[in-house]
């Protein structure tokens, strides 16, 4: 069987988890390399027992090997759009973590440069290929409960971040209701069109000194006349 050779890139909590399904749950991808400026004992011993044969601290070298077919950029959420553009640029196909960028005018050029190149994009919205959340939605669409007036989604990361994490993450919005977001229009089959939120930095943890928040709540008009509510901590 040809298998499709992968660069991962970006070592930390998610690519960790990415590579370990790459290399043993998916039988038609190489887990080739991985890239991570802090590329460190520690990930090289964890490479090794993934099967990955090449360990870089620049993510130019994945970019300019022609053997490797396609990246997984789950590096810090303040590269991915420059990740996306490169990777094109260099014609592989593209699996990145969300958000893809915090500004628009950057999204749509990264966007730009996927369609251009024709190579295939897929943003990490991971609940949609969950077969409980697939479930709902699928009871949602065949009708049987009805015709959804409102939609809510509750949801809670287990523990907080770091704070180097928060500092680029690009806020809770984006980083963590980004997810939401993505559900309530699955499960609503219906696009937003207007939105409210209100967020307050109530743990004590330091998420304000980043201008950010760690409790949320936003509510949602939908194109279809139902309304949405969304909270977060
Ligand atoms: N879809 C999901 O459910 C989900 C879950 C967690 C994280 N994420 C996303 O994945 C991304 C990473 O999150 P994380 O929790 O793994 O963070 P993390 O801080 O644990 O890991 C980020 C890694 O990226 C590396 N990195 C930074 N700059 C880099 C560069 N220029 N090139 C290559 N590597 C670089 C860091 O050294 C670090 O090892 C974020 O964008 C986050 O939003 C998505």
């Amino acid at each position: 069987m040809k298998k499709v050779r992968i660069g991962l890139l970006g070592a930390g909590r998610i690519g960790k988890l990415h590579g370990e399904n790459l290399a043993h749950a998916v039988p038609e991808a190489e887990l080739y390399a991985v890239a991570d400026p802090f590329m460190n004992d520690a990930t090289r011993s964890w490479a090794a027992d993934m099967g990955i044969e090449k360990c870089y601290d620049d993510p130019e070298k994945i970019f300019n090997d022609p053997s490797i077919e396609a990246v997984f950029i789950c590096s810090s959420t303040n590269t991915h759009a420059e990740f996306i553009m490169r990777a094109a640029k260099a014609g592989k196909h593209i699996f990145c973590e969300k958000p893809i960028d915090t500004d628009l005018a950057k999204i749509e050029e990264a966007l730009e440069a996927v369609k251009k190149a024709g190579v295939k994009l897929q943003v990490g919205f991971v609940r949609r290929f969950d077969h409980n959340h697939k479930m709902v939605r699928d009871t949602v669409a065949s009708g049987r409960l009805g015709k959804p007036n409102i939609v809510k989604v509750t949801s809670r990361d287990p523990d907080h971040q770091s704070m180097d994490y928060i500092k680029v993450s690009g806020g809770i919005f984006m980083d963590m209701t980004i997810h939401d977001f993505d559900m309530v229009r699955y499960l609503a089959g219906s696009e937003v069109t207007e939105v409210t939120a209100y967020g307050a930095a109530l743990s004590g943890a330091g998420y304000d000194q980043y201008d950010d928040v760690d409790t949320a709540i936003v509510m949602m008009k939908f194109e279809n006349g139902a309304l949405g509510v969304i909270d977060n901590s």
